[in-house]
């Protein structure tokens, strides 16, 4: 229940591609040791945070949002109780989020519902938590929240929430091909996992820890697409397509109408192009809407969760 005429808090939380990811072995806790490459890209969730004495989530947004749980189960809602459960506080909180991210899209529109739900409330219920202690609860919501709270370009090891800034110059234009389908990131790690044991000569050695490329570093450093396009890779890209291998001809219209290269945006089913430029941009959207897909375009890197 929204307690009448008081404040509202409004933050902002970005979603991301992964513009490298290298799956390593199983951890002892289930997730795989991961290097990554983040870059936050300019779809914003953005959350409304009143008081209440419960906690409630609603949403509404530019794509589809029939389906979402609006239960205790809901990201957004166990990050605010984190929090009051982390600073002692015995109040609620209504959310009203307004979702611009994919939904189940591999691009971290749930993450960024935490990432900024935690701002948020924090701000909302005068917790004063540092940013070391939001990050602490963003790791314990989901491998992808700390990087959304954080934003920019970064690196992900461990689970992926082991950020360390990366150097990036300029933007990238990003056209991004969405699914008419959610893809569950646990199934795809496990195809992954499926076909390594299939191939028995696949297997990553456990004491082998996966590493960003150096040229992936460069390329970000220097703000140049055609160079990052080359180096551009994906562990999850290919299970995603075993599972969903429509996406194979989405990759190939996006690389047949002026992409420099697409990926597969984290575990799918999102196709993020790369292009050269903003006019390239506007010419790949028109040819992929002209085979009926849904397509947004974005820039990045761009900040992290942010109050507004
Ligand atoms: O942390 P998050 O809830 O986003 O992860 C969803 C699932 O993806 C995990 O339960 C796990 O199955 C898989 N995962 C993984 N290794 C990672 C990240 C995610 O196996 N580093």
């Amino acid at each position: 229940m929204t307690t009448a005429g008081t404040s509202v808090v409004h933050a902002r939380a970005p979603g991301k591609v992964n513009v490298f990811l290298k799956v390593g072995a199983v951890m002892e806790d289930g997730y795989h040791d991961l290097a990554t490459a983040y870059q936050a890209v300019s779809l914003f969730e953005e959350v409304r945070a009143s008081p209440a004495t419960d906690f409630s989530v609603e949403f509404s947004g530019s794509i589809d949002i029939s389906g979402l749980a609006v239960d205790g189960t809901n990201l957004a809602i166990k990050a605010a109780r984190a929090l009051a459960r982390k600073a002692g506080y015995r109040g609620g909180v209504h959310l009203d989020i307004e979702k611009n991210v994919p939904i189940a899209g591999g691009m971290g529109g749930g993450s960024a519902d935490a990432a900024a739900t935690l701002l948020a409330c924090d701000a909302l219920w005068g917790t004063s938590a540092t940013k070391d202690e939001l990050l602490a609860i963003a790791a314990t919501l989901g491998a992808d929240v700390p990087f959304s709270f954080t934003g920019g370009t970064a690196i992900g090891t461990g689970r992926g929430d082991q950020l360390s800034p990366a150097l990036a110059k300029g933007k990238f234009q990003w056209v991004l091909a969405l699914a008419d389908f959610g893809m569950s990131t646990p199934e795809v790690y496990q195809e992954l996992d499926r076909h390594r044991d299939r191939h028995a000569q696949d297997i990553f050695p456990a004491e082998h820890q996966p590493s960003v490329d150096a040229n992936v570093l460069q390329a970000l450093r220097a703000g140049d697409p055609h160079m990052l396009a080359d180096v551009l890779h994906n562990d999850l890209q290919a299970p995603a397509l075993h599972l969903a291998p429509g996406l194979g001809k989405v990759l190939q219209l996006g690389e047949e109408n002026g992409a420099l290269a697409g990926i597969l945006s984290g575990s799918g089913p999102t196709v993020a192009f790369l292009v050269a430029d903003a006019d390239s941009a506007l010419e790949l959207q028109v040819a992929l809407s002209a085979s009926r897909l849904r397509v947004v375009r974005a820039t990045g890197p761009v900040h992290g969760a942010r109050l507004i």
